[in-house]
Parts: C-alpha cells; sequence; structure tokens
C-alpha cells in the first residue's frame, strides 16, 4: 500500500486553493503517495469525510475559484475532543502526512495538533486573501483580490469623476491593511484608512481641500474592514458632518474580492507552494508554513507564522499622498 498524504481547505476560502489542491494531488502522484481529500477542512476531519484523489480528480480546476474540498471554520476542532476525534480519523485512513491550506486559525489548529500528536508530519500552505501572515511576502488569493478590488475602484472612479462624488470603498482585511493599501496605490486612491495606522479625519481633510483647489473631479478614499473608523459608512458619515454639501457616497465590496478565478500570479504561487510542501513533507519537515520570500521558498514555523504579519511597505504608505497631489 502506497503512504498517503492528507489535505484540507480551512478558514475563508481563498482563490487559488483550487490551484494548490491540483499541486498538491499531482506532486504527491508523483513521489509515490496516494492523496487523500479532506471535506470542509477540520470539521471534516473529524467527521471522517475524506476521499481518495487521483490525478483526474483536479482535472479542470486551475482556474476555479472557491475550493473543490471546501473550507470552513470549525469550533469543535478547538477542543481536545474534537481533536481526538481528528486524529483517530487520520489513524483510521493511515494519514501520517497532512498539508492543511488556510490562515492564521488554520495554523493554531495545526500547531496545537501537533504539539498533542507528534508524531503526525503536518505543513500548512498561506491560503488567505488577507495577506496577513508572518514568513511569506504574499498569500494566496491577495492578487486576485487585490484586482478585483482595483477592477471596481476603476468603475466607481468612472461615476465619481462624472458627478463629483467623494466614494469610500471598503475592502476586506479584519486585521491588516495589504488589500486597502495596495488597492489604493494601483488605484489611484486619495487617502487609505488601514488597522495599522492611526486615522485622522484632519489629514484627510486637507488631502480633499487640495484636490478641489485644484479642480479635482472625483475623490477616493479606500478603506479596510479593521479600520479603527469602523468601515466606509461609519468613515462616509464623519467625512459628510465635515462637508455637508459634498455628495459622498460608501460602497462595500464584501465577499465579491473573494471568488471568482484566481490571477496569473496567484496560480503560479499556490503551484508552486504546493508542489514544493509535498516535497518538504516527503523529506520528514513539520510543523511550519511553506511561503515565498523574495522568490524564494521558506518555511517559518507555525507559531512565528501566526504571531505577527509582516511589515506594509512603507514605500507604498509613503506614495499615496505624493501620487495623488
Ligand atoms: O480571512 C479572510 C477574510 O476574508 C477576511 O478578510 C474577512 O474579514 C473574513 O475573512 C470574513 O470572514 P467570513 O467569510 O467568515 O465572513
Amino acid at each position: 500500500m502506497k503512504p498517503r498524504i492528507g489535505l484540507l481547505c480551512s478558514g475563508g476560502d481563498s482563490p487559488g486553493m483550487n490551484a494548490a489542491i491540483r499541486a498538491i494531488v499531482r506532486m504527491s502522484l508523483y513521489l509515490g503517495y496516494e492523496p487523500i481529500g479532506i471535506h470542509r477542512g477540520y470539521e471534516g476531519l473529524i467527521d471522517g469525510r475524506m476521499e481518495v484523489l487521483t490525478a483526474g480528480s483536479v482535472s479542470g480546476i486551475i482556474q476555479r475559484g472557491g475550493t473543490i474540498l471546501g473550507s470552513g471554520r470549525s469550533v469543535r476542532f478547538l477542543s481536545p475532543e474534537g481533536r481526538r476525534q481528528a486524529y483517530e480519523n487520520l489513524q483510521k485512513w493511515d494519514i501520517q502526512k497532512l498539508i492543511v491550506i488556510g490562515g492564521d486559525g488554520t495554523f493554531k489548529g495545526a500547531d496545537q495538533f501537533l504539539q498533542e500528536y507528534p508524531t503526525l508530519r503536518v505543513l500548512g500552505l498561506p491560503g488567505t486573501i488577507d495577506n496577513d501572515l508572518y514568513g511569506t511576502d504574499l498569500t494566496i488569493g491577495f492578487d486576485t483580490a487585490v484586482n478585483i478590488a482595483v477592477e471596481a475602484v476603476d468603475r466607481l472612479r468612472d461615476t465619481a469623476a462624472a458627478m463629483g462624488r467623494l466614494f469610500l470603498v471598503e475592502v476586506m482585511g479584519r486585521d491588516a491593511g495589504f488589500i486597502a493599501l495596495h488597492t489604493a496605490v494601483a488605484g489611484g486612491a486619495e487617502a487609505v484608512l488601514i488597522p495599522e495606522t492611526p486615522t485622522d479625519f484632519d489629514a484627510i481633510v486637507s488631502v480633499l481641500e487640495r484636490g478641489w483647489k485644484r479642480q479635482k473631479t472625483s475623490a477616493i478614499i479606500i478603506v479596510a474592514e479593521g479600520d479603527e473608523a469602523g468601515g466606509a459608512l461609519r468613515a462616509a458619515e464623519e467625512l459628510q458632518k465635515r462637508f455637508p454639501h459634498y455628495e459622498i457616497r460608501a460602497t462595500v465590496l464584501g465577499h465579491i474580492q473573494r471568488g471568482g478565478s484566481p490571477t496569473a500570479t496567484d496560480r503560479i504561487l499556490a503551484s508552486k507552494l504546493g508542489a514544493v510542501a509535498v516535497e518538504r513533507l516527503h523529506e520528514g519537515a513539520s510543523g511550519a508554513m511553506v511561503g515565498i520570500q523574495s522568490d524564494l521558498i521558506v518555511l517559518t514555523p507555525f507559531s512565528k507564522a501566526v504571531k505577527a504579519h509582516s511589515p506594509l511597505n512603507p514605500l507604498l504608505l509613503r506614495l499615496i499622498d505624493i501620487l495623488s497631489l
């Protein structure tokens, strides 16, 4: 019987998860393993919802958003009893090696699981649109999410310019401003509100006034959902108080950013990380996230990957103000 590798997606889905699944399955087969897909993340592990995957199971999925395995946030896996059931199912299915694709919560769960069952071998892939993990320049899904948000901003800019309005656009990012910052630079926004920096409405007001002085016809402000201003709707109310006669509109992009076909960047990233994760597991690595830094594949212990995210690019932060002059 061939040795087995289990794989699951957990947490919020992200575009590129399917490309990662495909890479894991095909590299596993190449190295002589039998890949086992686990449905709906840790929940499926606890309930034993697993199936043998073949090369054909992952045909035609590289371009699809979401995940063919399903994903979810498991409350039961937070308890020792849930993890015990999960471990028993792995034993039943003869799986010693596991790859988990997800973010913060996924890796915290994997870390705890390994502490209790150290004979297992577990590696993680950064699968989240938020880009908020330490140890990787990019997470799978981030590039797609940013491109979706930028396309939306371009469309809103047309209306903003035609009607002479200020638009506040809320993007995802509960704890991190990566999507917001990158969308703001690529969308030519006048300002960005993110959780990592204090929100200063007086500074935003002066930027807007500067634009009006030189007869700008529109303005766009990108707001990360986790910013302390409380999202785009609240920030719009705050600005409307200061400019009662100005037409201000707020748009919340929400989960639209998480769906759809992954960009080539996300497909390539997912293919690299998925394939190398299998190779590293094969060599005996465990307890770490497989990420990419300056185009090199790097393993970062789960505990470190979730502790803090990599800093935002200070150059991008500085450019928002200068380039929207
Ligand atoms: O972690 C990814 C993410 O999309 C966050 O940006 C967002 O805050 C959260 O998931 C939304 O979670 P849910 O899909 O459970 O509403």
